[in-house]
């Protein structure tokens, strides 16, 4: 494949922002962003990095109205040293493409997904910034852009990234959140698409948050479809509770995503030293557990939202506070072990960090 780089007009390059203590997330776009069509009678075309600026769609096109669509999320990372890391980005390339295969969209090569990227993040390299807890989040997304009423898989797609500084994802940065445990409304089914990063399992889960959101709480935990018995995901991060010796996240059953950081926590705890156990978490006696103080703390994982203390679980109209509701010690661990490998503080004994500028 291709991959043409147009020149970028004086009047698109934007004012590059100044206080990175107020980037928020996901709020403000690089100039650039990268481009390519699949067609079903040409495969993949040349690819482009253009100005970054709005499409022209036929507003009949599938994504609008059957939510054919995938995305991803990676970050680059600045070193002290003014150097700039993907982490992992194999990774997304590999779980993008079981994303396309469950929703009938075309594969992706996955060096021309990780050399892409890293093309483009190099072009736009005075944008990823520098300071604590910021980063330059990436968003590779693929739509259906056949112009077409009927219920079918696209025949034609655009693949296209597109750029952000971003700080932390919560407004609260790394201080303990309040989760509810959602027990009514459902996130994935067995056999459904709650594996693959796709749009329609985000605008499913607005209800919930808007509800959590109105008794008090940044997010929801969500239960599995059938029983409601069983811990799922965060829908912006998985799960981990750390008991005195080990740290349980819930298995990759089918309906959580496969999170890139998840994978990470898995291996970092067990490197300082906890046992993991990837297992069905019932949630009653999860909350007995916190009753009785037998999980010292909890913690989501995320690309957006790295490590995130959980101070508080609601559950069936009661608040139970995780350990003493503070940021525990191996969450702190955990946060400056994997955040020191991104920004090359520390060793990557593990090879996850891809150096591209
Ligand atoms: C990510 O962590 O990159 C995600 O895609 C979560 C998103 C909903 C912000």
């Amino acid at each position: 494949m291709e991959l043409k780089v147009i020149p970028l007009p004086e009047e698109n390059r934007k004012a590059r922002f100044i206080d990175e203590s107020k980037l928020g997330f996901g709020r403000i776009f690089t100039d650039r962003m990268l481009l390519v069509e699949w067609k079903a009678d040409k495969g993949w075309g040349d690819a482009r990095i253009e100005p970054y600026g709005p499409f022209v769609l036929d507003p009949s096109c599938l994504v609008f109205h059957y939510a054919q669509e995938i995305f991803e999320g990676l970050k680059a990372y600045k070193w002290a040293d003014g150097s700039i890391a993907l982490f992992r980005p194999e990774m997304n390339a590999r779980r993008f493409n079981r994303s396309a295969d469950r929703l009938c969209m075309p594969e992706l090569p996955e060096d021309f997904f990780v050399e892409g990227i890293a093309e483009l993040v190099r072009l736009e390299k005075h944008w990823v910034p520098g300071s604590e807890g910021t980063s330059l989040y990436i968003r590779p997304t693929m739509i259906a852009v056949e112009p077409v009423l009927g219920v079918k898989s696209s025949d034609h797609y655009y693949y296209y990234v597109i750029l952000s500084p971003v700080g932390a994802y919560y407004a609260a940065g790394f201080n303990p959140t309040r989760i509810l445990v959602e027990d009514r409304y459902v996130r994935a089914a067995p056999g459904g698409t709650g594996e693959a990063k796709t749009g329609g399992n985000y605008a499913s889960s607005l209800k919930a948050a808007q509800e959590a959101k109105k008794k008090g709480y940044d997010q929801v935990l969500w239960l599995d479809g059938v029983h409601h018995r069983h811990v799922e995901e965060v829908g912006s991060m998985n799960m981990f509770f750390a008991y005195e010796d080990c740290v349980v996240t819930a298995p990759l059953s089918g309906s959580i995503l496969s999170g890139v950081t998840r994978d990470c926590v898995m291996k970092l705890s067990d490197m300082l030293g906890f046992r993991v156990e990837e297992r069905a978490i019932e949630i009653e006696q999860l909350m007995l557990d916190i009753r009785e103080g037998k999980v010292k703390e909890a913690f989501g994982s995320g690309t957006a939202a790295v490590i995130t203390p959980v101070g508080t679980l609601g559950f069936k109209g009661e608040d139970y506070t995780v350990g003493n509701g503070g940021v525990g010690s191996l969450t702190n661990r955990l946060y400056d072990t994997l955040t020191g490998i991104q920004y090359g503080r520390i060793p990557d004994p593990f090879g996850w960090v891809r150096k591209i500028a």
